[in-house]
């Protein structure tokens, strides 16, 4: 299988990706954790550009050329109602038009390669969403 190529185009591309690394180390303390699944998850995978305490301000926030949304006030803007259903769609990113925008990764795709290993075929989408649920859980328990 070929590598993936490690040079990247420009100065904006290096700096993402050194900040995306520099991401990792801080949530990989307590992962035996179980019930800090969500949180873990946030940490990993979006604190990067939504920052740690969710506020939009990540280290790679700034290299982005459209404006991180904070995802604290998501009940707020939702008329008091946490907006699970809709925050579930917009992670996972597989289907919906327009869910995830031209930054958002596709974490439905993304975290299907690791699921297939652990699970096999018939249990990889269910391990998807558990982990995109935990993920929602984790947003709603940290709205403003
Ligand atoms: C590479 C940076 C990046 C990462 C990593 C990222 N996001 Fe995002 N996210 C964005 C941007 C930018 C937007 C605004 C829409 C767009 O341009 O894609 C967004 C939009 C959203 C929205 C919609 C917010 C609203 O107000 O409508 C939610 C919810 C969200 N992200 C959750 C997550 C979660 C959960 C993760 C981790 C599983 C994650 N994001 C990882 C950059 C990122």
């Amino acid at each position: 299988m070929p590598q993936p190529s490690p040079k990247p185009r420009s100065a904006i591309a290096l700096g993402f990706a050194a900040a995306m690394l520099a991401a990792v180390p801080a949530m990989a303390e307590d992962d035996d954790d179980n019930d800090d699944t969500g949180r873990l998850e946030y940490m990993y995978s979006c604190s990067a550009c939504h920052g740690e305490s969710a506020r939009g301000d990540g280290p790679v926030a700034r290299y982005l050329n459209v404006d991180t949304p904070g995802l604290t006030t998501l009940t707020r803007e939702n008329d008091g109602e946490f907006p699970l259903y809709k925050v579930v769609q917009i992670i996972d990113g597989r289907s919906g038009v327009g869910a995830h925008g031209t930054i958002m990764p596709v974490w439905g795709a993304r975290f299907m390669p690791q699921a297939l290993a652990e699970g096999g075929h018939f249990r990889a989408e269910v391990i998807v969403r558990g982990r995109i649920l935990s993920i929602a859980h984790y947003l709603e328990s940290v709205q403003d």
